[in-house]
């Protein structure tokens, strides 16, 4: 058995952060999001990797994943010319993967529990296509499955009246009749090539399509605020269980509550932390409350200021910040610092399409 992992796309409703980085390496838990399906490949077992890019972000992606060994696995790395829809990533690794069966993940899909358990579904079953379905309040925003006496018998993508609760995750399993579907669908309005219209197409020929539900949680992490929940719903998983684990200097007039990682190098000083939270490598919180539910990354600079609930990219400074930030995500290099000059206003330097509240 093979994999595919996507990590291209435009990442449009995650920008400004996604102007300058591919939206697969911004950091969860201070981890970048690709590398969770990566490590739920290769805990199933599957040493070939096909990772699809797009020429844009190429070699941000070669250059962070490597050839795999960190993981154990060998990466194959498969260009698909124009972000042209997730069939035509299919299409395009047709060689690579030859007639294995595989699993397709899409590098933005964070999901807890690993994936065995789907492809012992899978194999089980004997299915040509196996969907792994998660209920959901807003189904119109994936593809949806209708299901009838425990069978799909149809799939819809983003449709404006779903069938039923049921999304369509971003991990399927296929043998390569896939492959039948995806050279045979036609672009949508969208000029895209749907996965959902492959896997219409293999319910229509009457191949065998069946389905997992994710019982867990499962995040697709398009919106910043989606970013936010599995970041909160990893922190949670990931350090939940532990111990603190302080790798860096904490000063007696600091308090550390609940779970939480400081990495090597990391001052805290004078400053409330309460988990879970953690705190990259060499980053300084002074004087400060950093709340639940929080990822700092490395070399950012927090004094005077109060944060919670957000993610802040590495090189961030946040200094002397009157109001307390929250549910916010910060690029790389950000600074949030208050004004000691006359004229008092405030000012911006923000990138394109960049959003800032105010109260
Ligand atoms: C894609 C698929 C959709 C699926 C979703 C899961 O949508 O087209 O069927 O439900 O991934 O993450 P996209 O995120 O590209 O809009």
């Amino acid at each position: 058995m093979k994999a595919l992992i996507t990590s291209g796309g435009k990442g449009t409703r995650l920008r400004p952060i996604t102007h300058t980085s591919n939206k697969h390496l911004i950091p969860i838990a201070n981890k970048p999001m690709i590398h969770y399906a990566i490590e739920a490949v290769a805990g199933a077992g599957i040493k070939d990797i096909g990772i699809v890019y797009n020429p844009d972000t190429g070699n941000e992606i070669r250059n962070a994943l490597g050839s795999g060994s960190h993981w154990d696995v060998r990466f194959a790395y498969i260009l698909q010319e124009s972000p042209m829809g997730l069939a035509h990533v299919v299409k395009v690794s047709q060689d690579f993967i030859g007639g294995d069966s595989f699993v397709f993940y899409l590098g933005d899909n964070v999901v807890v529990g690993g994936i065995k358990r789907f492809i012992e579904d899978f194999l089980r079953d004997g299915s040509n296509c196996h969907l792994v379905l998660s209920k959901v309040h807003d189904p119109e925003r994936f593809g949806v499955a209708e299901i009838r006496d425990g069978k799909i018998i149809g799939v819809e993508e983003k449709p404006k009246k779903p069938r039923s609760q049921y999304a369509v995750t971003g991990i399927y399993l296929y043998d390569s009749s896939i492959f039948e579907a995806v050279n045979n669908i036609k672009p949508s309005p969208r000029g895209e090539l749907e996965i959902s219209d492959a896997h219409h197409y293999l319910i229509r020929k009457g191949y065998r399509v069946g389905y997992s539900e994710i019982t867990g949680w499962w995040k697709d992490t398009g919106k910043p605020e989606d970013l936010l929940e599995a970041n909160r719903l990893t922190l949670d998983r990931i350090i939940g269980d532990h111990e603190p684990v302080i790798n860096g200097s904490v000063d007696d007039a600091s308090d550390i509550a609940g779970k939480v990682i400081i990495g090597k190098g990391a001052k805290i000083i004078r400053s409330s932390i309460r988990g879970p939270v953690i705190i990259g490598e060499n980053t300084i919180i002074e004087n400060s409350y950093i709340g639940p539910f929080t990822s700092i990354d490395y070399d950012c600079h927090i004094k005077n200021s109060e944060v919670e609930y957000s993610i802040i990219l590495e090189k961030c400074k946040i200094i002397d910040a009157d109001i307390r930030i929250e549910r916010s995500l910060l690029g790389r290099e950000a600074e949030i610092v208050k004004c000691h000059s006359r004229p008092k206003t405030q000012k911006f330097i923000i990138g394109d399409q960049s959003i800032v509240e105010l109260v």
